[in-house]
């Protein structure tokens, strides 16, 4: 993904004829299919040129000082299909930067300073397919911030968490941790959702459930501990779900029931292989066998699996019975069999049981089928 942004607007044509009225220190191009190019990259623009020709159809301007789209930067132009204004400062988009644009396929804005967007920023857009906000500094996205948008497929509001600004602790970008209900609302022809790197912590169950064209989802590398009930059960497109570096502990078994085209389901890095044999997405259980001796199973903060012993047990795995001081419980003693590596209690005060605890606790009943079910299902894990 990341390598498609960084080309995102690669124009791969020939120039055949330089076009007249061309704005200051831009450099306009008439492309082989007819289109006009109007680049005016790296030349040091404060503000967006304003005396762009009608029948410009791409226009970029990376790489500047502009802070501001002001409303009606792009008025009047009917022909115009991609603006990229990247690698600027950006930080105000006016309400009416964008009116009025009935052929806007794109809209890079691709590393800027962006930490709000006014509801109606993208409104009203009819063949709008792509809207890139990746690395700028929005720390919520709002509801009325897409509308009217029914080509809108492809939405990219990630920052980037490589390892290098991670061991820096600077990850500079988007930190959204709040999505407003109903923020994706009438996106109904929604593909690809980018939101990967930013500060979630929480799939509340309202968020994404209009987009029934859903195919990606990308939610990596946030701090997701809990999702929702039924947070995806509307999403019956979804092919590929990537959740990998969240806080997630467990999730439920019927979180993704209704995900029919699922394929990849990623969702915990820290888990190994052979933990998740054994582990079901029932509430925190783990198969019957991984903790033994009616130990239960939950994961730690890393995700791994780690048991709690009942009493007259220890180990990783409650595998070991033998003399430990509190195996035996209220009073008893305890010896060990020779003929085997277990324990014995001797009970006091009518206690019985092997670890005089009266009644040893119930192994939890719980239903391996699941997550087996899964892996069978989505053998791509
Ligand atoms: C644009 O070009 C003019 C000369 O034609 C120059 O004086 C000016 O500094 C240039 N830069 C900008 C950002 O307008
Ligand atoms: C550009 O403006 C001219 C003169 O006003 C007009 O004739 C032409 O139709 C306009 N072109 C587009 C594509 O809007
Ligand atoms: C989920 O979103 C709804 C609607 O915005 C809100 O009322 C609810 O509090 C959210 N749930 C959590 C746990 O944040
Ligand atoms: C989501 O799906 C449920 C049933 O699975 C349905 O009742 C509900 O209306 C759907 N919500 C939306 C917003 O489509
Ligand atoms: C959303 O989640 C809440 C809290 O987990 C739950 O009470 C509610 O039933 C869920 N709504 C849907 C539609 O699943
Ligand atoms: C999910 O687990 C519960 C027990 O926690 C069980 O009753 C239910 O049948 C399971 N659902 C599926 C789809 O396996
Ligand atoms: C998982 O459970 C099976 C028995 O169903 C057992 O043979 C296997 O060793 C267990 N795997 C792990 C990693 O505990
Ligand atoms: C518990 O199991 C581990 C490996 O799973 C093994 O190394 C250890 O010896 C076992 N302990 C006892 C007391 O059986
Ligand atoms: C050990 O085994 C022998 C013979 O198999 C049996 O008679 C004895 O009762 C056992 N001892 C204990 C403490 O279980």
């Amino acid at each position: 993904m990341y390598s498609k942004v960084a080309v995102g607007l690669l124009i791969i044509a020939v120039y055949t004829d330089v076009v007249l009225l061309c704005p200051n220190n831009c450099s306009c191009y008439k492309l082989q299919d007819g289109r006009h190019h109007i680049d005016c990259n790296n030349q040091g623009f404060t503000t967006i040129p304003r005396n762009f020709p009608n029948d410009s159809s791409i226009i970029s301007v990376d790489l500047n000082y502009i802070t501001t789209i002001e409303e009606g930067a792009f008025q009047d132009m009917q022909l115009l299909t991609i603006v990229a204004i990247r690698l600027s400062e950006l930080s105000t988009i006016e309400t009416g930067a964008f009116r009025a644009l009935p052929n806007l396929i794109n809209i890079d804005l691709y590393t800027n300073r962006i930490t709000i967007l006014e509801p109606g920023t993208f409104k009203d857009l009819p063949r709008l397919a792509s809207i890139e906000l990746g690395s700028n500094q929005l720390v919520t996205i709002q509801k009325g911030t897409f509308v009217d948008l029914p080509a809108l497929s492809s939405l990219y509001v990630y920052s980037f968490t490589d390892l290098f600004c991670k061991s820096q602790d600077i990850c500079p970008g988007n930190e959204i941790a709040t999505l407003q209900k109903g923020v994706f609302q009438g996106l109904s022809q929604l593909q690809e959702l980018y939101l990967s790197g930013n500060s979630l912590t929480l799939v509340n169950n309202s968020t994404f459930e209009t987009l029934t064209s859903l195919i990606y989802l990308l939610l990596t590398d946030n701090l997701i501990t809990t999702i929702q009930q039924g947070s995806f059960q509307n999403l019956s497109s979804l092919v590929t779900l990537n959740m990998i570096g969240n806080k997630l502990t467990f999730v439920k078994n019927d979180t993704f029931e209704h995900n029919i085209k699922l394929q990849y389901l990623i969702l915990l890095s820290s888990l190994q292989e052979s933990d998740l044999d054994n582990c079901t997405f029932t509430d925190n259980s783990c198969h019957p066998d991984y903790c033994l001796n009616g130990g239960s199973c939950s994961r730690d903060s890393n995700g791994d699996l780690i048991c709690s012993c009942v009493v007259g047990w220890t180990g990783a795995k409650c595998n070991d019975s033998s003399c430990h001081p509190g195996i035996c419980s209220n009073g008893g003693s305890c010896s060990q069999n020779l003929n085997s590596s277990d324990s014995v209690c001797s009970c006091v005060g009518g206690w019985t049981g092997a670890a005089c605890t009266g009644k040893r606790e119930n192994v939890k009943e719980i239903d391996n089928g699941i997550y087996t079910a899964f892996r069978r299902k989505y053998s791509s894990l």
